[in-house]
């Protein structure tokens, strides 16, 4: 199969793969996705509406059906993910996969800085405890690190400079 062009971007929830992916589309015209916008417009229902209704197994299940059809059919596209997406079996055929890297405690600072902080953890279920949230934060990070292809630290670096730096590494 030949590899395809796209760049997938993951990390823990929080780290900021949304607003880099909107900078990556503003400097190199990309076209972007995004695996959770791509699930609610599939289900017709918010993230949190899914985890509350269904559970976790069942979201899980639409990540895997999501990650099929970004094998098959999606090429030339900047993916970002939920931070639970880099579990699917075939993320790393369909594409470039990039860790957005960064300490819990810049994660969490930068959650709780912004303006529409109440918001943000809302919308997460998997963020309601901070204590679980740092537990699955510890769990998870040399996953992340073992799956991806290449690794950004984000701290202290602006979205600019972060884009830069990806479609630099990805020669885009
Ligand atoms: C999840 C992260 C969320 C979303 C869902 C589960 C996770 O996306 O997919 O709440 O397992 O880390 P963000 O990383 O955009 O918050």
């Amino acid at each position: 199969m030949l590899m395809k062009n796209n760049i997938v971007l993951i990390g823990f929830m929080g780290v900021g793969k949304g607003s880099v992916a909107r900078e990556i589309v503003r400097q190199s015209g990309m076209v972007a996705v995004d695996t959770d916008d791509i699930i609610e417009s599939m289900e017709n229902r918010r993230i949190k509406k899914i985890f509350a209704e269904e559970g976790e197994p069942y979201f899980r299940d639409l990540e895997k059906r999501v990650a099929q059809w970004l094998q098959v059919s999606v090429n030339d596209t900047l993916i970002s993910t939920g931070g639970g997406f880099y579990k699917v079996p075939q993320l790393n055929d369909i594409g470039t996969v990039v860790l957005l890297d960064a300490s819990f405690k810049t994660i969490y600072q930068r959650i709780i800085d912004h303006p529409n902080a109440a918001k943000k953890l809302k919308k997460r279920p998997l963020f309601q405890d901070i204590d679980k949230a740092q537990a699955l934060y510890n769990e998870r990070e040399p996953q992340y690190k073992a799956v991806a292809d290449i690794v950004i630290d984000v701290s202290g670096k602006d979205y600019e400079t972060i884009a830069k730096e990806i479609l630099e590494k990805t020669a885009h």
